[in-house]
């Protein structure tokens, strides 16, 4: 079972860290079997489970109901929930309460929650009362109004500067890690060299100590527009067209369903059945 602590040993022993997201508990199982080492309930959610524009519509329910199914199906990878929009921003109670549910009703380990220097207190409470937190800063997507767009983050000195004093903060805070999103590679590796709690990156490059994709994205399920970041590791989309194309055409013709997959009934119950008809 994966753990803070694992994940901590993996920075120190240079061991990269794998993150994916999952939604469900039928992509969890798998993603969980593969042995990746931390299952990301990510905010995403809202795009590629629920079919909005961005993260921001995401709530506390939605978050508990997919965390759940994605726990049960975890069983050595280390489970982290998103805390949507609102539910962290308001007050430093709120936080809590909110990263208390994740925890309790939806089965995670720790929660995930983007800012920096502006929510070094809700880390701190969160921690305070024994749940561990993931920070995310960078291009982190509530702020997509206040960026003005899914934009590259700390490509000025200014901002560049304030990331690496954010990340600083968060880890005073008490995170126990931090996401890099949409970040230079040279800074994110700066970032990285001078934390001691793992950076997990996604669109920061390879010098993080660890990696994050959404699973629709590295799996060729999602359509349109691909971050630059993004590889492909299979067309998984390609092959789930190409069975449901084969499913309509096989049950229109009446190749589907063949004898195997039907239950049989004695003759004489079918005779007897027709015989009765037939009155
Ligand atoms: O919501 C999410 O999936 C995330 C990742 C992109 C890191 O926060």
């Amino acid at each position: 079972m994966n753990t803070v602590s694992t994940l901590l040993e993996q920075k120190r022993s240079g061991d990269k860290i794998t993150m994916l997201t999952a939604y469900d508990y039928t992509t969890a199982k798998i993603i969980d079997q593969c042995g990746v080492n931390a299952i990301l309930v990510g905010d995403s959610l809202g795009m590629v489970i629920l079919g909005y524009e961005n993260t921001l519509p995401v709530t506390m329910e939605d978050m508990i109901h997919h965390t759940a199914a994605v726990s049960k199906a975890a069983e050595n990878a280390f489970v982290v929930a998103d805390m949507p929009f609102m539910s962290y921003q308001i007050s430093v109670q709120d936080a809590v309460a909110n990263a208390g549910r994740l925890i309790k009703e939806g089965g995670a380990q720790a929660v995930k929650l983007e800012g920096g220097a502006d929510v070094c207190d809700r880390i701190s409470a969160i921690v305070k009362a024994s749940i561990p937190v993931v920070a995310h800063l960078g291009l982190t997507p509530q702020s997509v109004n206040a960026f003005g767009g899914f934009k590259v983050q700390g490509k000025s000195l200014e901002n560049a500067r304030k990331l690496i004093s954010d990340s600083m903060k968060i880890q005073e805070a008490g995170a126990c890690a931090v996401v890099l999103e949409g970040i230079p590679a040279k800074l994110a590796e700066i970032i990285t060299k001078k934390l001691d709690i793992p950076t997990i990156g996604i669109g920061a490059g390879n010098g993080c100590d660890g990696q994050v994709l959404v699973y629709q994205d590295m799996l060729g399920l999602t359509t349109g527009h691909t971050p630059k970041f993004v590889k492909r590791f299979a067309d998984a989309g390609t092959v789930m067209r190409q069975g449901i194309t084969d499913y309509i055409n096989e049950s229109k013709s009446g190749e589907f369903p063949a004898e195997e997959h039907t239950y049989k009934i004695d003759d004489e119950v079918i005779a007897a059945l027709i015989r009765e008809e037939e009155k």
